[in-house]
């Protein structure tokens, strides 16, 4: 694989995404929406970064997917615990692909009356997108590739890598592209 963004750039890009979001919350405590599992990390090293009092949640996403495929029809496969209405609410992506992901979050989460609602992606391919979703705090752009690492998983694969990879068509092939269920 070949490794589009280093652990270091990570990291330095995070911290200054947790500096933007403190700042644009000055009266207020965000809740950081983790959407699992990609989020895993970046949430984790996001909360380190974020130098004002914040909470955190999570809700799950469902998708019947290929393998290196994205799904169009979202569901919610676990919920938030906590009321967002008149909160000020940050949902934190691993990856915005075709966008419909977050377009679901976003109305679900709107429909609750959040105070203000604003979206975090670590990484963004714009390329693939079929739905426009307002981005507040992106990391990184990456080409139209399938990445792997810093939470990013293939058939669960990878997510532990403390960087961003691209797998070659080959890494994708050999791992097998099956039909398969899992969460995003
Ligand atoms: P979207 O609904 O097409 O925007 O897809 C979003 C979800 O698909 C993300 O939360 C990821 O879990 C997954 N995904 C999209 N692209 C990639 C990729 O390149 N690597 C790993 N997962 C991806
Ligand atoms: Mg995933």
């Amino acid at each position: 694989m070949e490794v589009l963004i280093s652990a270091a750039d990570i990291q330095r890009r995070v911290c200054e995404v947790g500096k933007e979001i403190a700042r644009d919350h000055p009266d207020s405590t965000p809740l950081l929406v983790g959407v699992l599992n990609g989020c895993v990390l970046f949430v984790a090293d996001l909360m380190k970064a974020i130098p004002i009092p914040h909470e955190i949640d999570f809700v799950s996403v469902s998708s019947y997917r290929l393998a290196s495929q994205s799904n169009r029809s979202p569901a919610l496969l676990k919920d938030l615990e906590k009321e967002i209405a008149g909160r000020d609410v940050v949902l934190v992506e691993d990856i915005v692909d075709s966008g419909h992901t977050l377009a679901f979050l976003r109305e679900t989460l709107l429909a609750r009356g959040p105070r203000r609602l604003r979206i975090a992606t670590l990484l963004d391919k714009p390329d693939r997108r079929e739905r426009e979703v307002p981005l507040d705090y992106v990391g990184f752009a990456v080409p139209d590739r399938f990445v792997v690492g810093y939470g990013l998983d293939y058939a669960e694969r990878y997510r532990h890598l403390p960087y961003v990879a691209a797998l070659t068509e080959a890494e994708i092939e050999s791992e097998g592209a099956s039909r398969r269920v899992g969460t995003r």
